[in-house]
C-alpha cells in the first residue's frame, strides 16, 4: 500500500499526517508554526523536521509523495507561495527550497484547497458536484471544487474568500486591507472579541476571566469553544456573532457561485451547531433571492481539523501514481 504525508501550515499550527490510500492518518505529527516575524528558513526548519518524524512513522513502508497544504496564496505553478497574510512568504520558492532537502516528490497546494479535496473524496462533499469549502482557523480559507475538480483561476488563488471586504473601513487585516471577511468570522476574529471582554474586565466575562486565571494572553478559540459547550452565555453569543458573520460572508458566496453545499472546517468548526446555526439562520436571511432559489446545505466538515493534510497527502500520490 502506498503511502503519503501530507503537511498542513496554518498560522498557528504545523499539523503533520502519514496518510493511506483510504484518506486514514496513520500517524501524526506536530510542531508550532514560527511566528510571522521569523525567516521563511525557519518555517522550512519546521517542515523538514515534521516529514522526517513522519517517515520514521512509516518505518520500511515507502512514502510515495508529500504534500503540502499551505496557509497562502498558492501560483498556478503549485510551487511557487506568492503571499502569505500570516506568514513571512512573499514570491517564497517553497517547493524547490524544500526539494532541496526532502528526497521525494513534493507538491504545494493551498490549505484550503487541499481540505477540499479530502472533504470531496472521504469526507462531506462526496457525491455533491458543486462545493464551497470554508475553514475557519487563524484566517478564513476558501476553495472552490466542482465536478470533483479545484477551481483554481487564471493565476492559482482563486476562493480567497477570506480577503472580501464585509465591513467598510473595518478592522484592519493581516492583508493590509480593511474589513475582509477574516477579521469577522475566524478562530482570531473570535479570540480578539472574547479577549476585549476580559481585558475590559466585563460582568459578562467572569467565567472567561476564571478560565483564563485573569490573563487574557491565556486565552484561545479552543477555550471560548469549551465554555459555550459547558453553558457559558458570553462564549455562545461569541461563537454565536462568529456564526452569523460566517452567514453572511456564504450567502455572498452564494450569490456568485451557486454551490450545493458549503462545507466548513478548521478549528472553529469543533464548535458544530453552536457555530452553524447561527450561520444557517443568517445565511437564509442573507441569501438574495431567498424562498425563490434551491439552498445549498450547510454542512461541518466530516474530517474535521485534519481534513487539509489528508488532501495534502492525497492530492500528492495522486501526483505521483495517478489516481
Ligand atoms: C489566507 C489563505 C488561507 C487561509 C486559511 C488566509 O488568510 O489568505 O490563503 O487559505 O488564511 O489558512
Ligand atoms: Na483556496
Ligand atoms: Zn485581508
Amino acid at each position: 500500500i502506498d503511502l503519503s504525508i501530507g503537511i498542513d501550515i496554518g498560522g498557528t499550527k504545523v499539523a503533520g499526517g502519514l496518510v493511506d490510500v483510504d484518506g486514514n492518518v496513520v500517524a501524526r505529527a506536530r510542531r508550532d508554526t514560527p511566528h510571522r516575524s521569523t525567516r521563511p528558513k525557519v518555517v522550512e526548519d519546521t517542515i523538514v523536521d515534521t516529514v522526517e518524524e513522519l517517515r520514521e512513522a512509516a518505518g520500511e513502508a515507502p512514502v510515495v509523495a508529500v504534500g503540502i497544504g499551505a496557509a497562502g496564496f498558492v501560483a498556478a505553478d503549485r510551487a511557487t507561495v506568492v503571499f502569505a497574510p500570516h506568514l513571512s512568504w512573499r514570491h517564497e520558492p517553497l517547493r524547490d527550497a524544500l526539494a532541496r532537502r526532502i528526497d521525494v516528490p513534493l507538491f504545494v497546494d493551498n490549505d484550503a484547497n487541499a481540505a477540499a479535496w479530502a472533504e470531496w473524496r472521504f469526507g462531506a462533499a462526496e457525491d455533491e458536484s458543486t462545493v464551497v469549502m470554508i475553514t475557519l482557523g487563524t484566517g478564513i480559507g476558501g476553495a472552490i471544487l466542482i465536478e470533483g475538480e479545484v477551481i483554481r483561476g487564471r493565476y492559482g488563488i482563486a476562493g480567497e474568500f477570506g480577503h472580501m471586504q464585509v465591513v467598510p473601513a473595518g478592522h484592519r487585516c493581516e492583508c493590509g486591507n480593511r474589513g475582509c471577511w477574516e477579521q469577522y468570522a475566524s478562530g482570531n476574529a473570535l479570540v480578539r472579541e472574547a479577549r476585549t471582554l476580559v481585558v475590559a474586565q466585563s460582568p459578562m466575562a467572569t467565567d472567561l476571566i476564571d478560565r483564563v486565571s485573569g490573563d487574557p494572553a491565556n486565552l484561545t478559540g479552543p477555550l471560548v469553544t469549551e465554555a459555550a459547550r459547558e453553558g457559558d452565555q458570553t462564549s455562545i453569543e461569541l461563537l454565536a456573532d462568529v456564526g452569523s458573520w460566517l452567514g453572511v460572508g456564504i450567502a455572498n458566496i452564494a450569490a456568485a457561485i451557486d454551490p450545493g453545499l458549503f462545507v466548513i472546517g478548521g478549528g472553529v468548526s469543533a464548535a458544530g451547531e453552536l457555530l452553524l446555526g447561527p450561520a444557517r439562520d443568517t445565511y437564509r436571511r442573507q441569501l438574495t433571492g431567498r424562498g425563490y432559489r434551491p439552498e445549498a446545505r450547510v454542512v461541518a466538515a466530516r474530517l474535521g481539523n485534519e481534513a487539509g493534510l489528508i488532501g495534502a497527502a492525497d492530492l500528492a500520490r495522486r501526483e505521483v501514481v495517478g489516481s
